[in-house]
């Protein structure tokens, strides 16, 4: 596990090498975003997904949340032209949002960097709206992901905390564990 905030120069080599991962279009895609839609990207790195979503969510607001201030800077320089997209230096463990600001949370490939998962997924919930969804995508195995086991532990966590519906899947060699916030007739 790597525990550190990335540097400048860490962050500058991912956000060239990895400009716009196949992942960040999954993850947009599973959300099953609506023009509407408050979103919030944890661990956004450079914010491609975020500004995936920014041109999906145009009645609402895609935000990214990084710990590294390199990635955050470079995130809001490719970002300029989705005013509905913003970025914020802060921890998955201690989100600077209010209670209930987002309809729609996800972290991809940042999960497994956090230092408190526990922490990081009771934030996500704190942070959802009633009835909105938080997805966290991994890579499916070992290195730098979730095996079948430690998905199974993440599943068992985010029941404990609160989630409801808790559901895995997999697409294209990636995990995808997502829940509910909520009690089941808010949604319904
Ligand atoms: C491999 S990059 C993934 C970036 C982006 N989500 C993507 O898929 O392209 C991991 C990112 O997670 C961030 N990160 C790691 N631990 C974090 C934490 N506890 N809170 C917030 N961000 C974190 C890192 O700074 C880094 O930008």
């Amino acid at each position: 596990m790597d525990t550190k905030p990335w540097t400048g120069f860490r962050a500058r080599i991912y956000s060239v090498i990895w400009r716009s991962p196949k992942t960040n279009s999954l993850v947009v895609r599973l959300a099953g975003l609506s023009a509407s839609d408050r979103v919030l990207d944890i661990g956004c790195g450079p914010g491609a997904a975020v500004r995936k979503a920014a041109a999906i969510v145009v009645d609402g607001e895609a935000a990214g949340v990084d710990r590294s201030e390199p990635m955050v800077d470079i995130a809001r320089r490719r970002s300029r032209r989705f005013p509905n997209a913003r970025f914020e230096v802060g921890s998955a463990e201690s989100l600077p949002f209010a209670d209930g600001s987002f309809t729609v949370v996800w972290t991809a490939h940042s999960f497994h960097h956090w230092e408190d998962r526990d922490a990081g997924l009771a934030e996500m919930l704190r942070v959802l709206a009633d009835g909105g969804r938080g997805l966290i995508l991994e890579t499916d195995g070992k290195k730098h992901g979730l095996t079948d086991s430690a998905s199974a532990a993440v599943v068992a966590d985010m029941e404990r905390l609160g989630f409801r519906d808790v559901a895995v899947e997999k697409v294209d060699k990636q995990v995808i564990i997502s829940g509910v916030c909520g009690s089941p007739n808010l949604s319904t």
